[in-house]
């Protein structure tokens, strides 16, 4: 089925000047961007994107990390977005990433990893809605 999944280019990818590089892994794999902005999150709006976490170990320094720099946030349409996306990113744990992905080739450790995606077309859903009004999303 189409979906839309949501993604995002985390600051340390932006601070390696890869938002493009990342942006043509997208379009390679067939996805359409249907929506995207660049946003500096405040702590408040990284502790609520990240709610789901809050009683995490590593909660802290994630809230931190997100809040250290730009972020680019964008929408990605395609055939089973959800789960081709999460194949396109690699694992989680930079350190499982298989070759090719784009945690292989762009993240500095688990929490600085480089990018994110929905795991289920229910949480894209409500990512997408957090940072999108429907007036932004221009599907096509
Ligand atoms: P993300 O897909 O953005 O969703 C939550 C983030 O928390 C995850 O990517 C990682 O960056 C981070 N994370 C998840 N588990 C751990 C962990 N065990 N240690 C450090 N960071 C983690």
């Amino acid at each position: 089925a189409i979906e839309r999944t949501f993604s995002i280019i985390k600051p340390n990818a932006v601070a390696k000047n890869a938002i493009g590089a990342i942006y043509s892994r997208f379009e390679a794999a067939g996805f359409k961007i249907i929506a995207a902005k660049m946003l500096h999150l405040s702590r408040e709006q990284a502790e609520g994107f990240y709610a789901e976490h809050k009683e995490r170990p590593f909660f802290n320094d994630l809230v931190t990390f997100m809040t250290s720099g730009p972020i680019v946030v964008q929408v990605l349409e395609g055939e089973n977005a959800v789960l081709r996306h999460r194949d396109l990113m690699g694992a989680t744990n930079p350190a499982n990433a298989l070759a090719g992905t784009l945690r292989a080739d762009y993240a500095d450790s688990f929490t600085a990893n480089a990018v994110h995606g929905s795991d289920a077309v229910e949480s894209a859903a409500r990512e997408i809605a957090y940072f999108f009004a429907d007036d932004e999303i221009c599907p096509r």
